[in-house]
C-alpha cells in the first residue's frame, strides 16, 4: 500500500455514512474518506464489528460513531440516517457497501436464498438511499456549491458482466444495484444535483468475498491471466471511493466504475 496521493482535507467537513463500513472493503472506505477529513458513521449488522470499527476510527482521531442497524429493514435505514444527520448535522457522503453472498449452485438455492441477498444488496440499496435522499438534497443545482447535493456511491461488483459459478444470486443483485446507480444518477442528478455512482471492484485481497468465494486458492491461475499481475487492495477501492466522493469527481455521474486490474476482460494468452 502506498501514501495517498490525495491531500488530506479533501473531504474536510464532509459526513459519510457506511453501511457495512465495520468490515472489509467498508471499512477501509471508512478508513479513507476519514482520513481524508470526513466525519465517520458506519451502519452494521454486527454490534462488536461496528464498536471495534469505531474505536480503531477514533483512535486515528476521526469522528465516528457507530450504529447497529440491517439494511433490510426500512426503520433501520430511517433511524441509522436520521441518528447520523442529528450526530453530525449534516449528510454528504452514502456509501452502500453492505452485501451478503454464498457460492451455491443455482440448483440447490432456494428462492428464499436468492431473494435474501436481492434483499439486502439491491433493495437495501435502494431503501439506504431512499431514506437518505431528503438530507442528501441540499441546494440543488446553481446553487452555492457549498450547499450543493450531496453524493451516493453504491458497491457492486463485476460478476454479472459474464456469468459467474454459482453466484447467480449476487449476479443478479449486483446487476440491479448498477441499474439503480444509474437511474438515481438521472433523476437525483437532474432534480437534486446528487452523483450517484458505483464501484466494482475485482478480486481483492484479504475481504470476505475472496475467502468465501474461496478465491484465494486460485489466485495464482487468475493472476496469469490479469493484465496487472496481481490481486487487488482494499486501498485501491477506498481511493476510487475518495476520487468519486471529492470533487475530483464532481462531473462524474451514474457510472460504476470497474476497479480490477482489467481482469474480468482478461482471456488466458493464445
Ligand atoms: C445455500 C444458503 C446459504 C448457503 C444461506 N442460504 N446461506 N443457501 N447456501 N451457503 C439460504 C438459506 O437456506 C435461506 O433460505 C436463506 O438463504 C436465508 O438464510 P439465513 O441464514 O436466514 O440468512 P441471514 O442469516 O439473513 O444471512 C444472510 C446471508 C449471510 C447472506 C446468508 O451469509 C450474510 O449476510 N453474509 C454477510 C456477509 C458477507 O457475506 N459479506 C461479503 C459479501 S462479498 P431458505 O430457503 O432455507 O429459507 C460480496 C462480493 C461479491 O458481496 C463479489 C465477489 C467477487
Amino acid at each position: 500500500m502506498v501514501e495517498s496521493p490525495f491531500k488530506p482535507e479533501i473531504l474536510r467537513g464532509k459526513v459519510a455514512l457506511l453501511t457495512g463500513g465495520g468490515s472489509g472493503i467498508g471499512y477501509e472506505i471508512s478508513l479513507q474518506l476519514g482520513k481524508h477529513g470526513a466525519s465517520i458513521a458506519i451502519m452494521g449488522r454486527r454490534k462488536q464489528v461496528v464498536d471495534s470499527a469505531v474505536s480503531s476510527l477514533n483512535s486515528l482521531g476521526i469522528p465516528a460513531i457507530g450504529f447497529e442497524g440491517d439494511v433490510r429493514k426500512r426503520e433501520d435505514a430511517i433511524r441509522v440516517v436520521e441518528s447520523t444527520f442529528k450526530h453530525f448535522g449534516r449528510l454528504d457522503i452514502l456509501v452502500n457497501a453492505a452485501a451478503g453472498n454464498f457460492l451455491v449452485p443455482s440448483e440447490d438455492l432456494s428462492p428464499n436464498g436468492f431473494r435474501t441477498v436481492m434483499d439486502i444488496d439491491s433493495v437495501g440499496t435502494f431503501t439506504m438511499c431512499h431514506e437518505a435522499l431528503k438530507y442528501l438534497k441540499k441546494g440543488g443545482l446553481g446553487k452555492d456549491p457549498s450547499t450543493a447535493g450531496g453524493t451516493i456511491i453504491n458497491i457492486s461488483a463485476t460478476l454479472h458482466y459474464t456469468a459467474t459459478w454459482y453466484q447467480i444470486h449476487v449476479s443478479a443483485a449486483k446487476a440491479a444495484v448498477d441499474s439503480i446507480t444509474r437511474n438515481l444518477a438521472l433523476e437525483w442528478g437532474t432534480d437534486y444535483d446528487i452523483r450517484v455512482n458505483g464501484i466494482a471492484p475485482g478480486p481483492i485481497g484479504d475481504t470476505a468475498g475472496m475467502s468465501k468465494l474461496g478465491l484465494e486458492g486460485i489466485l495464482s491461475k487468475a493472476m496469469e491471466k490479469m493484465p496487472l499481475f496481481k490481486v487487488g487492495e482494499k486501498w485501491d477501492i477506498a481511493m476510487a471511493a475518495v476520487y468519486l466522493a471529492s470533487d475530483a469527481g464532481k462531473y462524474v455521474n451514474g457510472t460504476t466504475l470497474v476497479v480490477d486490474g482489467g481482469e474480468w476482460l482478461s482471456k488466458p494468452r493464445h
